[in-house]
């Protein structure tokens, strides 16, 4: 997608299509204002008839006005004046685009702006109003047969601002807001396809092409035999079950010579039966989507290598199908990790963090600056915080911290949970160094602590986003998150941030 900024007014410019925006109280945003007083008032008439109205997310589309260059003003409510938040301005952005998504429209101007969002100026704009048009193009065609789903003609996006140091900064949020989208884009796709599809071995191949198409980024996929001899039997003992290779993924991103590296390391179960502790029915279906943490990783892997960022990022993907059969791990069995740690197995279905414990283990050998790991870990973690934030914990308040602010400015939002000595003792175990389950209260923390005992001494933070990673229903569909916390937390690292 190809942005612009301009400072012209909103009505002077000959695109496609021009979003504007009204508050309720009948309050016209800047934009708007200017659409209406080269209409001659056609906007404050429309109000007073009801045709348009502040209630967030309610569109016009007014074909031809009077005075205005553009053939299409789409009028988007804004609600609130006082309420008015990143948050609203993508579900307003969002609804307008989706308004002429089926229209022939190929450039649009976004009139709406964030002045009366406090903390957000050009950069934010830039950068949402390039992740919303990502957002409302990415369509998933992938195993639909027949005619497929007409994709937007959209080639060209501006974003009107106040004055050219305005426009530098809502140039460069765009920049980053693309790539961004870019990141999402391949989350969503790996998330959304069948584990028929997604297997381990099709993780891997997506991580080598994405490795062949961008500069400095390389990949390395281990097999079963190397991270047997690596002694990675903990995580071997998922796939036990399944005759899908497993596979450990290893991509290297060098941008800054010299530094140590952030590794990013994604749980990759490509899908989640529970093995032999089998799961009821009932959703099963979403577990293929159990490899989002994996996608999320990769994702933002595109995202820092699109922007070329100077930084050294690595990620880790373990990638295994968790299924029951004859050979499959049983509750019960010892197993030895990668750490030298034994773990008893008490329940099959605890499975990532049997994977994930042996990839930071694994990650130790970069000798990282910072480790964090993201997966659809615990369905414990939906209970506590429904699907709107994901867990973050950490032994270093700093980093956790660092996370959630990350979270806050990207609008993709996480909240603090514990971790801690109370929690971990449920995982003592008779029969090994530890057990892969404790009781059923507080079940994402004790995920979490048993995560701690593979990362002692690493500057590490877990991301448990079993409750974001994916949508359920009639929209049912991977969401791409937490690509946009995860690339504001690098671009905050490497001084990319205005
Ligand atoms: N992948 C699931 C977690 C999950 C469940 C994510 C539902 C999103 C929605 C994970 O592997 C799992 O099965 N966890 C168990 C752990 C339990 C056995 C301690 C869970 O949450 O029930
Ligand atoms: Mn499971
Ligand atoms: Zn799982």
């Amino acid at each position: 997608m190809e942005y612009f900024t301009t400072t012209s007014a909103a009505s002077r410019r000959a695109v496609d299509c021009v979003i504007v925006g009204t508050y309720e109280r009948n309050r016209l945003g800047t934009a708007a204002a200017d659409i209406d007083k080269a209409s001659g008032g056609a906007l404050k008439r429309l109000l007073k008839t009801g045709d348009i109205s502040g209630q967030l997310g309610r569109c016009a589309v007014l074909n031809d006005l009077d005075g205005v260059k553009a053939p299409r003003v789409v009028v988007v409510g804004l609600g609130k004046i006082s309420a008015f938040d990143i948050g609203r301005f993508r579900k307003a952005f969002g609804a307008a685009l989706r308004a002429i998504s089926h229209t022939r429209c190929r450039q649009v101007l976004n009139g709406l702006t964030l002045e009366d969002v406090s903390g957000a100026g050009p950069y934010y704009l830039g950068r949402h109003t390039a992740q919303a048009v990502g957002d409302v193009m990415y369509r998933f065609t992938a195993t639909k047969s027949g005619k497929k789903p007409p994709q937007m003609p959209l080639r060209k996006v501006g974003i009107s601002v106040a004055s050219r140091a305005d426009a530098s900064k809502a140039a460069k949020g765009a920049t980053h807001g693309d790539a961004i989208a870019a990141g999402m884009d391949v989350c969503k796709e790996l998330g959304n396809l069948p584990a028929n599809v997604c297997t381990p071995s099709h993780v891997a191949r997506t991580a080598q092409k994405i490795a062949r198409e961008n500069r400095n980024v390389t990949c390395k996929v281990l097999n079963e035999a190397e991270m047997k001899r690596l002694g990675m039997h903990s995580l071997l003992s998922v796939t036990a079950g399944t005759k899908e290779p497993a596979k450990l993924i290893v991509m290297q991103y060098k941008g800054k010579p010299g530094q140590k590296p952030i590794v990013l390391v994604g749980k990759g179960v490509t899908f989640d039966s529970g093995g032999i502790s089998l799961k009821p029915g009932p959703a099963m279906d979403e577990m293929k989507f159990d490899m989002c943490g994996a996608a999320s990783v990769i994702g933002t892997m595109v995202t820092v290598a699109k922007l070329q960022l100077p930084i050294n990022l690595n990620v880790v993907v373990p990638a295994v199908e968790n299924l029951p059969s004859g050979i499959a791990t049983k509750p019960g069995d010892v197993v030895k990790s990668m750490s030298g740690q034994t773990i008893e197995i008490l329940n099959t279905d605890a499975e990532g963090r049997l994977i994930l414990c042996d990839a930071l283990t694994y990650s130790r050998r970069f000798k990282p600056d910072t480790v964090i790991d993201v997966a659809t870990l615990t369905g414990a973690c939906v209970i506590a915080l429904g699907h709107y934030r994901t867990a973050v914990m950490s032994p270093s308040a700093d980093l956790q911290n660092d996370i959630v602010a990350a979270g806050v400015s990207s609008d993709d939002r996480g909240w603090p949970m514990p971790l801690g000595e109370e929690w971990a003792a449920e995982l003592k175990s008779n029969f090994a160094d530890m057990a892969n389950v404790g009781g059923r209260p507080g079940g994402a923390i004790t995920a979490g602590c048993f995560l701690a005992k593979f990362t002692d001494g690493l500057n590490w933070a877990h991301l448990d986003i079993a409750g974001t990673a994916w949508v359920s229903g009639k929209q049912k569909g991977a969401t791409g998150r937490p690509v946009p916390m995860l690339s504001e937390y690098l671009l905050g690292r490497c001084g990319a941030l205005p």
